[in-house]
């Protein structure tokens, strides 16, 4: 049985007629950016997290990279995150001359550990990045304190987290402002590439407009320095069709998630922990192998896909040495990265698919046992 990590021909199939059908419209129109659908769309999608205003831009890292130069940050200044997470939260913050300061993770939930913020805050800190990794919301309420103590702005990286819930609070109203991508294996993904910012906060709303679109309201008048970080209206109507359908997509990767755990329940595996007050969307269901990279073979000698999200934690890459960052300074980090593994998961996947891959996740160890 041939089970991919994520299959988008199975997402695609019942929306073809109607996806092609807006594709078609704005065709004809020939009003490719920043038209009807991007504003619709960002009414839409910044109404469902909870937001004031939404922002479509290009992609996540432009998402990203957009907030924090909105919010004036820059060259000298500090920004605290968490280096497990995908390369770009880091690199959006290095983007804007600024520097990414590594918080380590609790080694349950693999999300930013609050208590371990306040002791890397210097008279250059000027945000708190938490990074909603794999659907589930970091534990907001001492981030919220801290930040309020210290004067810091909060940076949502809700790129994998639409719909994902804290305390009945979506991502995406949790902080200062939000970063989502719509890249187009997300949970809310586009035939392409595509981002969005979501804030309450009127100024910094406006001016992320204008750094997304060369750092001007009028055209061919630049008040600021920006970038081309602008959402096509394309993408707008496939994320548009999309959107209605999202919380059942949700709902679906929840079950999926249940199921899992049911299936996967004494083998040697840990399942992933949904947090109290947190709904987890489940854009990954990661769990801890011990020899990963062993299971990860033998699945694919069955046909399964599976991923590591990610083998290597920023504050480790070769792009970021200049920081100083060494083997041993993120011991929880670098240890979730030794022995994570992304099972498939996707709304369309089945019962029998999941059981498959739990079947052959236990086979293996049973195997290792005898
Ligand atoms: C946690 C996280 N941050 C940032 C990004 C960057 O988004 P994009 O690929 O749309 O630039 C991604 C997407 O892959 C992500 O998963």
């Amino acid at each position: 049985m041939a089970i991919p990590l994520v299959d988008l021909h199975k997402q695609y199939a019942p929306l073809k007629d109607q996806v092609l059908g807006e594709i078609e419209h704005v065709l004809e129109g020939m009003h490719l950016f920043l038209g009807d659908n991007v504003r619709d769309l960002e009414r839409e999608f910044a109404g469902y997290s909870g937001a004031t205003h939404g922002i479509g831009v290009s992609d996540g890292t432009a998402a990203l990279t957009i907030i924090l130069r909105a919010l004036g940050i820059g060259p000298g200044d500090e920004v605290i995150t968490v280096a497990h997470t995908f390369f770009a939260t880091a690199e959006a913050i290095v983007l804007t001359g600024a520097r990414p300061v590594f918080v380590d993770i609790d080694p349950v939930s693999y999300l930013m550990d609050p208590a371990q913020v306040e002791c890397l805050i210097t008279a250059r800190t000027k945000a708190i990045l938490p990074v909603h990794l794999y659907g589930q919301t970091v534990e907001m309420e001492p981030i919220w304190n801290i930040a309020r103590r210290y004067g810091l702005k909060v940076i949502e990286d809700a790129c994998q987290a639409h719909g994902a819930e804290y305390h009945g609070r979506k991502a995406g109203s949790l902080g200062d402002a939000a970063a989502f991508s719509f890249y187009y294996s997300k949970n809310l993904g586009a035939f392409g590439e595509g981002g969005f910012i979501s804030t309450n906060d009127d100024e910094l709303a406006r001016n992320a407009r204008m750094v997304r679109d060369h750092g001007s309201e009028r055209r061919y008048y630049h008040d600021v320095i920006g970038f081309n970080g602008r959402l096509d209206e394309i993408q707008a109507a496939v994320l548009r069709t999309k959107l209605p359908h999202l919380d059942e997509y949700n709902a679906r990767r929840r079950a999926h998630a249940a199921r899992y755990d049911q299936c996967l329940a004494g083998t040697p595996v840990v399942t992933p922990v949904e947090c109290a007050g947190n709904k987890h969307v489940y854009h990954l269901y990661v769990i801890r192998a011990p020899e990963r990279d062993a299971l990860q073979e033998w699945l694919k000698e069955r046909g399964i896909a599976s991923g590591i999200h990610y083998p290597v934690p920023c504050h480790l890459q070769k792009a970021l040495a200049s920081l100083g960052y060494k083997p041993g300074d993120l011991p929880v980090t670098e240890r979730a990265a030794g022995e994570i593994l992304s099972l498939p998961m996707y709304p369309e996947l089945t019962g029998e698919e999941i059981a498959f891959v739990a079947d052959s996740v236990r086979e293996f160890y049973a195997k290792r046992a005898g």
